[in-house]
Formats: C-alpha cells, structure tokens, sequence
C-alpha cells in the first residue's frame, strides 16, 4: 500500500513537473506571428541540447513558425561536423517539420561559412530583413562591424518598412548590464539614432550568457536572450537598466506579434517561466506591462 501511494506521488509530481514545462502563458491566436529566440547556443554541450528540447516541447504548445538566433551561432570549429553537432543534432526535430532559423552573426562566427548555410536562412549576406507577415518585419545587422554601406541599408530597409512592426536583431547588445561586456556605446551612438528616428518596436540581442529585459529606452523596448547554451551565472550587475534579469540558468524567449501586441515569455532550462509580458503598440507609444 505505501509503494503504490508513493508511486502515485511520483506520477503527480511528473505529471506536475510536466504541466510547469508546458505552461505556455501567450495567447496563441489564429493568425498572430509566432516564433522563438535563441542566442550564444552553438555550444555543442548539453545544456543546449537541453534548452532545445524545452524549445520543441514549447512548440507542441505554441507552434512557432521561426526562431531567430542572436550569434555566436557556432562556438569552436565550424566543419560540417560542427554544424551537425552543435545545431543540426540539437533542433532536429524542430527542422524536421520545417521550423526555420534565421541567424545574425556572432563575434564567434565564420561569416563565410555561415551566410551560405542554407538552414540559417541568412541568403548569402552578412545583414538581411524578413517579413514573415504583412504588417511585420524582422532586420538582422551584423554589428560585428558598422560602416557607412550597412547603415545606408538600414536606414532604407526601415524607411520601406511604413508602419509595420520593426523588430531589429543583432549579437552585441547596445543596453546591457552584463559585468562581463556592459553596453555597447559606440554601436549605440550609431544605431540608436536610426531607431528612434524610424520608430523600432523590439530590439533583441544576445553576446551576453544570461537574460536581459531592459527598461524602455526612448520608447524602445529591448532584450538580451544570450544564454540558450552559454551560461555566465550571476553576470547581471546592478544598474538602473534592468526591467527583469535571469543569470542563474539557461533560458529561451517565445513571443507572438498580435494587431498592436507582443506577448513574450522566457523559460528556464528546468521549464520555469522567468519573465513574461506584453509590449503594447499603440499611437507609437510603447508600453510594457508584465505579469511577473
Ligand atoms: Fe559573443
């Protein structure tokens, strides 16, 4: 009698456990734009490996379409070996039913042997956009480097871009708190300026190994998603930046775009929602609310 009572604590403590893992917090609407965000993974290790089955159990619930990566998409060696190890292996059940990445690069990566990769979607270029729906885009940057030819490109392809929602992604974060890295300041004396000007919504980055939600800066919203395979444990100083943080463990972003709505949520390693909320679009006026 006391094993079959203690085997049904533990089927209710695994079923528990399995519930919290899967509690996904967005609204999943019919035609809203799904996708997920990944940064600093390309470790090969198990802790990516880890977060990647957190990342396709999610999808069952909350099927995205796409994941973008914030760099450092590769750590190490890049032979064809590498790319299966330390990616292909990992998501493979996620590019098994057409699941698609679109990679920015990394101060880890090979640009020559990234940009043609035909899984990171990157189109042979080292800076690109998307619209994966009418009335949104996504612009990678290669903040690797910054000259007059990008920028150029940048400022044309925001232009272009009207009112759709802008969300602009790249490796090193121009707001961080990071000990180990802190902002970027002069890629934020170059890039800030555009933002501002043609109004950016999100802007999502990684380089630093933990996560980052930082308080709106001039109306922009920003996230450092660096941890889904590196790690830099308790590397979030204190600074006035920072809406929410998590260095204790691995972490993923999942988000969904909805009319003027950006639900967002991001899950721990061990399943666990660290941060989620909803960044409001409306008469160009940002808002964030959170409900942690
Ligand atoms: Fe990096």
């Amino acid at each position: 009698m006391r094993k079959t009572n203690a085997i049904a604590v533990i089927t209710i403590l695994a079923a528990a456990m399995f519930s919290y893992a899967q509690n996904i917090q967005l609204p999943m609407k019919k035609d809203s734009v799904k996708f997920a965000v990944i940064g600093d993974n390309g470790t090969g290790d198990k802790p990516e490996y880890q977060i990647a089955d957190k990342l396709t159990a999610a999808h069952q619930k909350f099927p995205f379409d796409f994941v973008v990566m914030m760099g450092d998409n590769l750590y190490g060696g890049e032979a064809p070996k590498d790319f299966g190890q330390k990616f292909e292996k990992p998501y493979k059940a996620l590019l098994d039913i057409g699941v698609k990445f679109h990679a920015t690069l990394g101060n880890h990566d090979d640009p020559s042997r990234q940009i043609s990769y035909e899984k990171f979607n990157m189109g042979g270029k080292h800076y690109y956009s998307f619209k994966p729906k009418d009335g949104v885009r996504f612009f990678s940057l290669d903040s690797n480097y910054m000259d007059k030819k990008q920028l150029d490109w940048l400022e044309n392809e925001l232009k272009a871009s009207g009112s759709e929602w802008k969300l602009v992604y790249f490796h090193h974060p121009i707001y961080s708190s990071g000990e180990k890295h802190g902002s970027n300041l002069e890629l934020r004396t170059t890039l800030e300026p555009l933002f501002v000007k043609y109004g950016v919504d999100v802007v999502l980055t990684g380089h630093e190994h933990f996560y980052e939600r930082i308080k709106p800066q001039k109306g922009i919203n920003y996230f450092i998603v660096g941890s889904s395979g590196q790690l830099r444990e308790g590397n979030i100083g204190k600074t006035e930046l920072t809406a929410k943080g998590f260095d204790r463990d691995n972490a993923f972003m999942l988000a969904e775009i909805s009319g003027d709505d950006m639900f967002f949520q991001v899950i721990s390693r061990k399943g666990e929602t660290v941060d989620s909320g909803n960044i409001k679009r409306a008469e160009k006026i940002k808002k964030i609310t959170t409900s942690r």
